[in-house]
């Protein structure tokens, strides 16, 4: 059954990442698909916020993998890796040993065939200006 929801805004889409926080907080994979500026590293700054980080979240793109560590929690961005690139190349091998840790991947479709099969899958899509569709579940 997939969930959907429209946000107005980007409060509302971080507010719906912190409430999804709640179900991964001891540990998951989330993919996050959508086109630029959809509301991906949005989501994921409500998704940090619900996992009790302080610091302010801010698009890994050009450092691919955000580690806090404190809090078990990666945010990985693969815009600018090519495609099928090796896991173990990129560090993300390591980050999935550990089940507790969360991650959270925006533009996954680079390796979704290697990531293993327990993980959510989010949709966002653009509508207008301040308007996003975001499919779960
Ligand atoms: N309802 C909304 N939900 C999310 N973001 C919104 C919304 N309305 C407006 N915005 C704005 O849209 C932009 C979304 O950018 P964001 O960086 O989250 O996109 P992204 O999907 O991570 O893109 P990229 O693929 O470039 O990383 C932000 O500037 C945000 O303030
Ligand atoms: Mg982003």
């Amino acid at each position: 059954m997939k969930n959907v929801v429209y946000t107005n805004s980007s409060a509302e889409t971080i507010k719906l990442g912190e409430e999804f926080s709640k179900k991964i907080k001891n540990g998951g994979i989330i993919l996050l698909y959508g086109e630029l500026g959809a509301g991906k590293t949005t989501f994921v700054q409500g998704l940090a916020r619900g996992l009790g980080i302080k610091r302010r979240i801010i698009s890994p793109t050009f450092i691919i993998i955000r580690t806090y560590k404190d809090e078990k929690f990666y945010h990985i961005d693969l815009y600018r890796v090519e495609k099928e690139t090796d896991m173990e190349t990129l560090g993300i091998k390591e980050i999935l040993k550990d089940s507790k840790n969360v991650i959270a991947i925006e533009w996954p479709e680079k390796i979704e065939k290697l990531i293993p099969k327990n993980r959510a899958i989010i949709n966002f899509q653009y509508l207008d200006e301040n308007k996003r569709r975001i499919t779960y579940g």
